[in-house]
């Protein structure tokens, strides 16, 4: 396994490239299945969640691939006459996006068979909220063997009023939606950049998505959907994480492309810490303050604080003049990087779902060990600006969402690299 080692003190200064939405790119790739014929996605990052979906779509019997050299951001997916509308356990195990193509499945072929994605580190993370969704539609689903069998003749537009709001929950049931007999409207939906985008991709394929951004999601079923062409957005949640390296190593980063209003929450708690934080070049700029100030956040769903950024702003906050106050609403197994943070000399109390974050004057570089996606990449930011060296070990994690961050940290003057194992 892989491991990152990261000097600390270096402040960040220069211009670094966002790459693609992981979390635009996985729904979108599933809706291919929606579509005859061969869709074409630019700006796909290449990380392995997005690998192990193009995995998914060729076991189903598409020819799902990425391109290579200069293309190599580039996807292409051919969705063949012969699918084989299953998704098996040993690569839904390993990402739970895959049951996206639950939708997709059900409502172009009348069935799907899609093990049952396991929880995860962060949380149980039941799909309830999508079995209902597809039931409303008119869909038959049974539980056997680990795995959800969904069928139906032809799925009927129908009334969906989540009983919480979920991000792939809302994408996985607007999807069978499309191709539904009649309208449907979905009300308690998720409101983020990333489902708008969806269903952007949708109606360029012929779909009548309306609301989408918003809570209520008005579809109106088609027969057929055409393929499509479409270059994904970028990832705000990795524009997140660079404007909180150029905010922690006390330098002046322009984190591009990121759009303004994806990152409203975010600029605004970082612009609270002392940050200078301005749109330029279709990009955002952070520059850091001498001393970083504390605050208090409470992750929401969109267009509240993302719960994807928690963990990297309360880094930030372990060496803020004060003591902040970070609420994690969204999963019930969050704070797994708080123990490493302690092992860098971090001090933080956690009760409940609220840590209590004291700002510390330094860290001090440590082996630690990552445990998710986006502890992963806190506990690189914490080595930035810890004292000494800092070994994040399994950083398999990191890849799953973060298209080589190491280098683009590097590109940015971070003495960072990483070591094969
Ligand atoms: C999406 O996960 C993202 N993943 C997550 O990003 C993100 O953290 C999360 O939304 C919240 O913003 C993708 O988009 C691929 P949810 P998702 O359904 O859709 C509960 C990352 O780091 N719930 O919105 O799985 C659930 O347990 C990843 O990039 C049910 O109880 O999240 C959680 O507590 C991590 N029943 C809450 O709702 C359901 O049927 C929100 O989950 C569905 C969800």
């Amino acid at each position: 396994m892989d491991k990152i080692i990261v000097k600390g003190g270096p402040a960040l200064h220069g211009e670094v490239k966002v790459s693609g939405a992981k979390n635009a790119a996985l729904p979108i790739l599933a809706s291919s299945l929606l579509g005859d014929g061969t869709s074409t996605y630019r700006n796909v990052p290449d990380l392995v969640d997005c690998a192990t979906m193009l995995k998914v779509l060729n076991t189903m019997g598409c020819e799902a691939e990425r391109l290579t050299g200069r293309q190599k951001s580039v996807c292409q997916v051919m969705v063949g006459p012969h699918i084989t509308p299953e998704a098996p356990y040993e690569l839904v195990k390993t990402m739970r996006a895959s049951v996206l193509v639950l939708g997709p499945l059900v409502a172009r072929y009348g069935r799907a068979r899609v093990s049952m994605p396991g929880g995860c580190a962060i949380g149980a993370r039941p799909i309830d909220q999508h079995l209902k969704g597809l039931k409303a539609l008119g869909a038959e689903i049974t539980l056997t063997e680990g795995y959800v069998e969904a069928r139906a003749k032809k799925l009927k537009g129908g009334t969906v009023n989540f009983d919480l709001i979920t991000v792939t929950g809302t994408e996985n049931v607007m999807m069978a939606a499309v191709l539904a007999k009649g309208r449907t409207v979905l009300e308690n939906c998720a409101r983020e950049p990333e489902v708008e985008e969806l269903a952007r991709v949708l109606n360029k394929m012929g779909a009548r998505i309306e609301g989408a951004g918003t809570s209520v999601i008005t579809i109106d079923g088609v027969d057929s959907l055409r393929p499509v062409e479409h270059t994904i957005l970028p990832d705000r949640i990795e524009a997140g994480t660079l404007l909180v390296a150029a905010a922690i190593s006390g330098g002046d980063v322009l984190v591009k492309p990121a759009v303004p209003e994806h990152l409203e929450p975010v600029v605004l708690k970082l612009r609270e810490a002392g940050c200078v934080i301005t749109p330029q070049e279709g990009g955002l700029r952070c520059k850091a303050p001498k001393i970083l100030q504390p605050v208090n956040v409470t992750t929401t769903e969109h267009p509240g604080f993302p719960t994807d950024m928690q963990a990297q702003l309360m880094v930030l906050m372990c060496v803020a003049n004060g003591t902040s106050v970070i609420s994690e609403n969204i999963f019930e197994n969050r704070f797994m990087h708080v123990a490493e943070l302690h092992r860098m000399g971090a001090d933080i109390t956690i009760q409940g779902p609220t840590a209590v974050v004291k700002g510390v004057k330094k860290l001090s570089g440590a082996p630690v060990m990552a445990t998710d996606l986006r502890a992963s990449a806190s506990l690189i930011l914490a080595g930035l600006r810890a004292e000494g060296r800092t070994d994040v070990a399994r950083v398999y994690h990191l890849d799953r969402g973060y298209e080589r961050l190491e280098r683009k940290l590097r590109g940015l003057g971070a003495d960072i690299r990483r070591v094969k194992a």
